[in-house]
């Protein structure tokens, strides 16, 4: 079945070409929400007297009777056919009820119907992730709790700068999963216009109450401009970029759980159930969890740039390269929402080693800087503190010493004013964390504080009504 067969000449027809052009095999996924917005607006022609009563009765007879074979036959479309979903349902009704089917699509098109169903599945799909988001908040929460005292080396360059919490550094997600918890609610905003009623570009002929159907359909408005709303899909790559910075944000998680969990570091270990061996090393265990998170991200980043490329040379308004939107769409969802789920159990599952990180403190000089600070509080610019700490560090580093094994008088050749308090500020990585005590820092009391607001904006955020 075609929905455009009259004004081509039968028999010219190439089936590569329509294996070629046909989206049923991806679109398949839209079927519950085709039914849907044509339900609706069967309804809708009907208030506008287009359809009878009982032609309206009819079809929403029989787009309720499709709709409960879908919904109990999980594989219904294996063995079909169609150029795409609405062909499908369109031929399906009218082997339901007849030939009023072919009423269906008066006034409207794929066009406005498509762009309709996709943001619905947007919006719904969305819920999803932001409930799988605050699984993983969640978890990072759990573990910050679990291990209040946790002391380890923070790192820029990925070399050794000062000690952090624990806690803080799992807060340090939780903040990035935050924002994106605010993108998909932003896009969700934008989102939430409907489409239907825009025809295939210039908006129907017919008089159909649009706030109305909005409502019926959930949407909070009518789209404005119907040539822009048939051929937009900025909420796509809105969406897509959301997903993006989600994996961007695992993705780095991923990378740094496989650096802290290597035998040289050892401050995390993953669950078994997260890691798999080697064929051939039987000593192995092997984080291959984080290591596909990471690489599912660059999967995602692919799924948003094409979103884009697709976009940007199309003239007003609808074209069919929009059809290409979609397939990127399910799996940016799919690939965005399971690499949440599993990054949310990763984290709950692994068992830290605060002794470990705690060893680790003691190498790298964490302390320097606390070192120089204190010597600011006895009256040097900070500048020449500087420069006597990093003469210190030179010298422990060519004699192959930390801070707590380096005698006080060749301490004191380099430092004059060392002693007995400098000493306890060089070796006590505990007290450079506490003094940290600013807004945002990493001292224990700010990170409980702000471990205790996480949990208030994550229960707001699980709140039903959000
Ligand atoms: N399968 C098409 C899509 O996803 C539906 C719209 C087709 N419209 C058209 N004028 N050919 O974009």
């Amino acid at each position: 079945m075609k929905l455009w067969g009259g004004r081509f000449s039968p028999g010219k027809r190439d089936p590569d070409f329509e294996r070629f052009s046909e989206s049923f095999s991806v679109d398949q996924r839209l079927v519950l929400y085709d039914l849907r917005v044509n339900r609706a607006y069967v309804r809708a022609l009907g208030a506008a007297r287009v359809l009878s009563a009982r032609e309206v009765r009819a079809l929403t007879r029989g787009l309720d009777a499709i709709r409960r074979y879908v919904e109990s036959h999980p594989n219904w479309a294996r063995g079909e056919s169609a150029e795409d979903v609405h062909t499908w349902v369109e031929a399906r009704l009218e082997r339901e009820v007849g030939a009023v089917a072919r009423k269906l699509r008066t006034g409207r098109s794929r066009n406005d119907l498509v762009a309709t169903e996709t943001r619905l599945f947007l919006k719904s799909e969305i819920s999803n992730l932001l409930s799988a988001v605050s699984e993983l908040l969640e978890a990072l929460l759990a573990q910050a709790r679990k291990n209040p005292r946790a002391i380890l080396p923070g790192f820029t360059h990925l070399q050794p700068a000062q000690a952090i919490l624990f806690g803080h550094y799992l807060l340090a997600y939780f903040e990035m999963l935050w924002r994106d918890v605010g993108r998909l609610e932003d896009c969700r905003v934008r989102a939430n216009e409907l489409p239907m009623g825009a025809g295939a570009l210039a908006g129907t002929a017919y008089r159909l109450d649009r706030a109305r159907l909005a409502k019926e359909l959930g949407f909070a408005r009518v789209a404005r401009n119907s040539l822009d709303v048939t051929s937009d899909r900025d909420f796509v790559c809105e969406f897509l970029f959301a997903c993006a910075m989600i994996m961007t944000h695992l993705s780095r998680l991923a990378e740094d759980l496989v650096i802290y969990s290597t035998p040289n570091f050892g401050f995390v270990e993953l669950s078994d159930a997260y890691a798999t061996g080697s064929s051939l090393m039987p000593q192995k265990k092997n984080p291959d969890s984080l290591e596909l998170i990471r690489g599912k991200a660059a999967r995602v980043l692919g799924r948003l740039t094409a979103s884009v490329a697709l976009l940007k040379g199309l003239p007003l308004a609808y074209n069919r390269d929009l059809q290409e939107d979609k397939a990127g769409l399910f799996d940016a969802v799919d690939t965005t929402r399971d690499s949440l789920i599993i990054a949310a159990r990763v984290v709950r599952t692994m068992n830290i080693h605060p002794d470990r990180m705690k060893a680790a403190t003691a190498r790298g000089f964490l302390t320097a800087t606390d070192v120089a600070d204190e010597l600011v509080r006895r009256g040097l610019p900070f500048a020449e503190a500087h420069e006597q700490v990093g003469r210190l560090v030179r010298h422990c580093d060519e004699r192959g010493v930390t801070f707590a094994e380096i005698a006080d008088r060749e301490a004191r050749q380099i430092i004059p004013a060392w002693g007995v308090r400098l000493r306890a500020v060089a070796v006590s990585p505990e007290l450079s964390v506490r003094r940290r005590d600013v807004l945002g820092g990493t001292a224990p009391a700010q990170v409980s504080r702000q471990l205790r607001a996480a949990e208030r904006r994550l229960r707001a955020l699980r709140r039903p009504t959000r």
